[in-house]
């Protein structure tokens, strides 16, 4: 294990085994980088602590069932590194980060200092008021070095960047864009693609059904390729949307919610090509699959087809709220005042979550044990009992459960009630294992353990039969 990796670590487990002092912070003089070993005594034990008006309160009673189906017996109350503790105490791994959130696992330490410091700065000067505030300079000039573009592709380098407060709200913008640009009113997206819950972005998304079921026509002129194929393409652009109406394509490179499917190599070329020869923008919803998720730092250097616009937010903030998109400047050059914009879109404290993320990635070399992982989470797990199926990309990965032995959702929750386990899943009877990108090996072998446990005893049993392949 690379040796930043292991002081990663050894300072989260030496706060989460540190219960004495909380000793308060001092105001650095400066805003700029915080100190590189943060090892600040959290007061863990007190705040284990629930306040007695919290006690006895069941939230449940106050929330909508439908959005409330995953790990409903769990009142989270604190966490950190791979770990949540729920309010009686007891440990869960977790191996969904949030979903795909917490990159930098619970409470990254040099994250929360980042995020401590800017707080006695500035906390909200967004985009839409200030042109610019200090830490919104320092992570775009730090993050120029991720964006694609200028490697050779055939694309101009993203160097114009627009900051929202989720990945919905990216893709929105993303698709507003490339409307502008094009003046065209038509949308491609990909079938079992998922773009965001709000409106158009609901639109764009196919999924699941369930996304969409009971919204009629949330917005029109949008396509789906049924399947990520040239041919599929080329039966749009013939037959449904005329490439002199079509706005973009918008596409995951590597499908997260639909259940970890790589759009081919050879797909994605015809699709730039196809694109390049008619002015219709590509965009890339990076989202979940950016910022390290599948290995590299952007899913597509997978297969080095690049985008116009990308979108991202997720794993990107360490759990603050941030989502944006980036592009070639030529892109945002029709855009009319007011088009974009976002109340909270760039806020300091959000943007210096982000700055410091992109150090812990580089510095902890977290790429790499993202690979590491990744690879020996799934060689293992493809050999366990009921999983017909594997797809892996760096720390993103779907393993099929036989939907005749169990569906997905009495194997999470099996996973939360019986081995403090908690998963996600994907697809249509698939776990999608998307943990922090500092898991360890001994970690992953809790897990496999866990797993297996759940794994070996799923019987057939025809009450959960009869629900077939319902998944959460
Ligand atoms: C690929 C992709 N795009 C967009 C979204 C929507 O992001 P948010 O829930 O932050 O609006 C998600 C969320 O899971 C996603 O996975």
């Amino acid at each position: 294990m690379k040796k930043g990796i292991e002081t990663t670590l050894r300072q989260v487990r030496n706060i989460a085994a540190n219960t004495t002092s909380n000793k308060s912070t001092v105001v650095p003089p400066i805003l700029h980088k915080p100190a590189k070993v943060v090892e600040k005594k959290a007061d863990v034990q007190s705040r284990i602590v629930l306040p007695e008006k919290m006690t006895g309160f069941d939230i449940r009673q106050h929330i909508p069932a439908g959005p409330v189906v995953k790990n409903n017996s769990v009142t989270a109350h604190r966490a950190l590194g791979m770990h949540v503790w729920d309010k009686d105490n007891r440990k869960y791994l977790d191996m969904t980060a949030g979903i795909g959130v917490l990159g930098t696992g619970h409470r990254h330490p040099y994250v929360v200092d980042a995020i401590k410091r800017q707080l006695d700065h500035i906390v909200l000067s967004q985009q839409a008021m200030f042109f610019s505030h200090t830490i919104q300079d320092e992570f775009v000039e730090k993050f120029l070095k991720y964006t694609p573009g200028g490697k050779g592709g055939g694309v101009a380098k993203h160097d114009t960047f627009v900051f929202t407060s989720s990945g919905s709200e990216a893709t929105e913008n993303a698709v507003k864009v490339a409307k502008m640009h094009t003046g065209r009113p038509n949308v491609i997206a990909m079938n079992k693609g998922f773009h965001g819950r709000t409106f158009a972005a609901m639109a764009w998304s196919a999924s699941k059904t369930s996304y969409k079921s009971g919204f009629v026509n949330p917005t029109g002129g949008v396509y789906f390729c049924h399947e990520p194929t040239p041919e599929a393409l080329d039966l749009i652009l013939t037959h449904q949307s005329a490439p002199h109406e079509t706005a973009c394509v918008i596409l995951e490179p590597v499908q997260g919610e639909g259940g970890v499917n790589q759009i081919p190599k050879a797909t994605l070329e015809y699709i730039r090509k196809k694109c390049d020869e008619h002015n219709i923008v590509l965009i890339y919803d990076e989202v979940q699959s950016g910022a390290g998720r599948c290995g590299k730092f952007w899913a597509h250097e997978l297969v080095g087809v690049e985008p116009d616009i990308c979108a991202y937010a997720k794993a990107i903030g360490s759990g603050m709220p941030l989502g944006g998109i980036c592009g070639p400047k030529q892109f945002f050059e029709r855009l009319t005042p007011n088009a974009l914009g976002s109340t909270y879109g760039g806020n300091a404290l959000c943007l210096a979550s982000a700055n410091a993320t992109l150090d812990v990635i580089e510095d902890e070399n977290l790429l790499d044990n993202i690979n590491k992982m990744g690879k020996i989470i799934a060689d293992e797990v493809r050999n366990m009992p009921h999983i017909t199926g594997i797809r892996q990309h760096g720390l993103l990965i779907a393993a099929d459960v036989d939907p005749e032995v169990a569906p997905i959702g009495r194997v999470i929750k099996k996973g939360v009630d019986e081995q403090a386990l908690i998963l996600h899943s994907c697809g249509t009877n698939s776990l999608r294992i998307i943990p922090s990108y500092i898991i360890g090996e001994q970690d992953v072998e809790v897990f496999h353990d866990r797993l297996y446990n759940i794994l070996k005893n799923l019987e057939k049993e025809d009450a959960f039969k009869a629900e077939g392949s319902k998944v959460m």
